[in-house]
C-alpha cells in the first residue's frame, strides 16, 4: 500500500461514466479503503442512455447512484460564457473537454457535501489535463477534501489488467470491442486521442467520426442559416428560438451534416507533454463564425482589439483547469461587459466543411454605410486626414532626420 492508499476514507463521491475504468474504480476503492462509494454520473449530452447506469453501478458496489441532467446548465453557464469570449486554445481547439470538467467536479462537491462524504474520486490518468481540471476545482471549493485518483496509484497497467479484475470480482461490463483510441463526448464536442492517433503522421480513419460526415460526402447543395444574438448569446436559428442546450444540439445536427468542425492538432498539455488530438465541434464552429460576424458590427475597435489580445490567456486558463479562479472570472467580467451591445444576426452558408459568412446585421450597428461609402459623403471630411497623417508621422520624421 502506498501513501495515497493509506489515507482514511469513509465515503467518496466518484465521477462515474459506466465504462470499464470507473467500474473498476468503484470496486477497487472499496477494496483499498473499505469505504462507501457514491457514483455520480453527469448527463452533459454525451448521447448515451444513462438510465441503466443506476443498476449497473449498484451491482458494481456503489451504495448510491446520482444521475443529473446538466445539459442546460452546461450550455448556459459554461459553454455560452466561453463562446462569448471566442475562446480557442492554440489556434484550433474549442475546449469541449476542458470546459466540462469544472462542472462535473463542482457537482461532485455538492453531492459530497449533501451526503457527508469526505472524499471525491475521478478516473483521469496521471498524464493528462483532466486530473488537473478536476482537482483544481475540488480544492477551490473545499481545501480539505480528500482526493482519490486511482490511475495514479493502482497497479493496473493496461486494459487487460482491468478486464481481469472485472472477471475476478464479477463486475458487470459490456463486452464492447476496444476502440483503438480514447473518446470523450458531450453536447459540445467529441474528442479522440491515443492509440492509433498517437502517430501524428497517420490520418484518422473516417469510421472514427461520430457526429460529422466528411466534407467530401457532405451535400453538394449549401444550406443557408441565420443565427440571432442578444447581448453576446445566440438565441435563435432561422427565427426559431432555442434554449442554450437545444440551440447547440440543433447546430450540431446542421453542422454535422455539412462536415463542419473537424480539427486535427498536436497540442501542448498542461503537464508538459505534446499530444495529438482530433475533435468534432460542429455547432461550436458555426457559433464562432456567427459571433465574430455580429461583433464586427457592434464592438468598438479598441474594445475589440484589447479583448482579442486577452483571448489566448483566457483559453489557457480554461485548458489548464482554472475555470473557478479569480483570473478567469476577472477576464469573464471584462469580456461580458463588452458583449452588452452584441445584438444582431449573422447569415451563414454551410457547405462541405466550411462556414461561409454571407451577411450580418445589427439594430445598433456601429457600421455606417453613409460614412464608409466610396461615394460622396457628408460627415467625413477627407481634408482632415492630411493633418491626422502629418501628426502621426512626426516621430517617424524625427527618426528619419537622425539617420
Ligand atoms: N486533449 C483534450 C483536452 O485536454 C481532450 C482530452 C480528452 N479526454 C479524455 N479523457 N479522452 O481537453
Amino acid at each position: 500500500m502506498n501513501q495515497a492508499q493509506n489515507q482514511e476514507i469513509k465515503k467518496a463521491v466518484l465521477a462515474y461514466s459506466g465504462g470499464l475504468d470507473t467500474s473498476v474504480i468503484i470496486r477497487w476503492m472499496k477494496e483499498i479503503y473499505n469505504c462507501e462509494v457514491i457514483a455520480f454520473c453527469a448527463d452533459l449530452g454525451q448521447g448515451e442512455d444513462l438510465a441503466p447506469l443506476t443498476d449497473k453501478a449498484k451491482k458494481t458496489g456503489a451504495s448510491k447512484v446520482v444521475i443529473t441532467d446538466l445539459r442546460e446548465e452546461f450550455a448556459s453557464d459554461y459553454l455560452f460564457p466561453m463562446l462569448r469570449a471566442n475562446a480557442v486554445y492554440e489556434g484550433h481547439y474549442l475546449l469541449g473537454t476542458a470546459i466540462a470538467r469544472p462542472l462535473i467536479a463542482k457537482k461532485q462537491m455538492e453531492i459530497a457535501k449533501a451526503e457527508g462524504a469526505d472524499a471525491v474520486a475521478h478516473g483521469a490518468t496521471g498524464k493528462g489535463n483532466d486530473q488537473v481540471r478536476f482537482e483544481l476545482t475540488y480544492l477551490s471549493i473545499d481545501p480539505k477534501i480528500k482526493i482519490i485518483a486511482p490511475w495514479r496509484d493502482w497497479e493496473f497497467e493496461s486494459r487487460s489488467d482491468l478486464i481481469a479484475y472485472t472477471k475476478k470480482y464479477d463486475i458487470p461490463v459490456e463486452a464492447t470491442a476496444e476502440k483503438p483510441y480514447s473518446i470523450d463526448r458531450n453536447l459540445f464536442h467529441v474528442s479522440f486521442e491515443g492509440g492509433i492517433l498517437e502517430d501524428p503522421w497517420v490520418a484518422p480513419p473516417e469510421s472514427m467520426f461520430a457526429t460529422t460526415t466528411s466534407p467530401e460526402a457532405a451535400p453538394d447543395t449549401p444550406q443557408t442559416i441565420e443565427i440571432a444574438y442578444e447581448a453576446g448569446n445566440p438565441v435563435s436559428v432561422d427565427g426559431k428560438p432555442y434554449s442554450p442546450a437545444k440551440l447547440i444540439a440543433e447546430l450540431n445536427k446542421m453542422g454535422g451534416k455539412h462536415g463542419i468542425g473537424r480539427v486535427d492538432l498536436v497540442e501542448n498539455r498542461y503537464v508538459g507533454i505534446k499530444s495529438r488530438g482530433v475533435y468534432e465541434t460542429p455547432g461550436g464552429t458555426i457559433l464562432h463564425v456567427a459571433h465574430r460576424a455580429v461583433e464586427s458590427l457592434t464592438l468598438d475597435r479598441e474594445v475589440l482589439h484589447l479583448r482579442d489580445s486577452l483571448i489566448s490567456q483566457y483559453a489557457s486558463m480554461i485548458y489548464y483547469g482554472y475555470w473557478f479562479a479569480p483570473e478567469r472570472e476577472l477576464l469573464q467580467s471584462l469580456f461580458d461587459k463588452a458583449q452588452a451591445g452584441v445584438t444582431g444576426v449573422a447569415r451563414l452558408k454551410l457547405y462541405k466543411g466550411n462556414v461561409i459568412l454571407c451577411g450580418r446585421s445589427a439594430p445598433r450597428s456601429l457600421y455606417h454605410q453613409e460614412i464608409s461609402t466610396f461615394e460622396k459623403d457628408t460627415d467625413y471630411v477627407q481634408k482632415e486626414a492630411e493633418g491626422f497623417i502629418r501628426l502621426n508621422a512626426m516621430r517617424l520624421k524625427l527618426l528619419a532626420q537622425q539617420k
